[in-house]
């Protein structure tokens, strides 16, 4: 497996990977666990060669998030992805990306999709996120790149900046692996003690009941999500939103909207987990 530790090296590295075969891109802040490794394998069924990025991304904290505290584990990460067959990893440093600083960088910003859920709870994540995935799809300049639907608003919001600004490339979406307990695997999840470990896999059990509910026939989507929000706060949770919205363009779903999905975010211990659960009923 080669390294490329700044985008000159890329540069060199990738002609070789590119001149034979096919390529599919997984990018990554680091911490790997079964999540990513799902990314890498379904990137290796889909291409010849799989190209991975691990970079924590200061643009998408805010100052009071935890960037300074995100685990950072390049030797273990390296170690897996030997492993599976990995041809190039790109882990470039804040200055190569960011040569001018922060403020300085251009960015992109996706409308819409960022102004709600996450959007709105963590102002300007998403165009830091955009900035630099669409940074690095046009450095790996991949056929195909993966991302989790863990993180199914910035899937979305990835589709659309590709699709708006005609980046030459496949997106495909990965399922959310999870623990046996449901709890979907997270490199946040290391912050959280036993204690927290034990309540957490509440939050997607209880989208579980909510989905149900749904395909059961219930349709009074608020109540059923102000139903999960009651008894994630009674748990020890503090929940920060739990909303139904469709798939396809996020606003609230209506009664007739077929594809639709629940998304939640609540902390445990000072930790923000996210989940969702898409619904598709007739
Ligand atoms: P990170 O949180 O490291 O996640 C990298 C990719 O792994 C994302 O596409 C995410 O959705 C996926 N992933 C994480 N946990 C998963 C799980 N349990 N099951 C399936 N996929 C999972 O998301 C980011 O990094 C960053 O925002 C990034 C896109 C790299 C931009 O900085």
């Amino acid at each position: 497996m080669e390294i490329a530790k700044d985008s000159d090296e890329l540069r060199q590295r990738l002609k070789s990977v590119r001149g034979d075969g096919t390529v599919a891109f997984v990018p990554t802040m680091g911490n790997l666990h079964e999540g990513h490794l799902s990314l890498v394998r379904q990137g290796l069924t889909m291409a010849e060669h799989v190209v991975v990025s691990i970079f924590v991304n200061p643009l998408q904290f805010s100052p009071t998030e935890d960037l300074d505290a995100y685990p950072r584990t390049l030797e273990q990460d390296l170690e897996l992805l030997t492993a599976e067959g990995v041809a190039l990893v790109f882990t470039p440093g804040v200055e190569d990306l960011y040569p001018a600083g922060l403020e300085a960088h251009t960015k992109v910003t996706v409308p819409g999709l960022t102004d709600v859920l996450c959007g709105s709870k963590r102002v300007g994540h998403f165009d830091g996120v955009t900035t630099v995935v669409c940074k690095l799809l046009n450095l790996v300049a991949a056929d195909i790149a993966l991302f989790g639907e863990k993180d199914l608003q910035q899937l979305l919001v990835i589709r659309k900046m590709v699709a708006d600004l005609r980046i030459p490339v496949r997106i495909e979406s990965v399922p959310t692996q999870r623990n046996a307990d449901g709890l979907a695997l997270s490199s946040r999840n290391n912050y959280l003690t036993s204690e927290a470990l034990g309540l957490a896999p509440a939050l997607y059990r209880n989208l579980i009941a909510a989905s149900d509910a749904i395909q059961g026939g219930a349709r009074d989507y608020e109540g059923l999500c102000s139903g999960v929000i009651q008894r994630l706060n009674t748990l020890g949770f503090v929940s920060e939103y739990c909303e139904a919205r469709r798939c396809s363009d996020l606003l609230p779903a209506q009664e007739d909207d077929t594809n639709i999905a629940i998304f939640c975010a609540a902390s445990l211990e000072g930790t923000r987990l996210i989940d969702n659960i898409v619904i598709e009923h007739y």
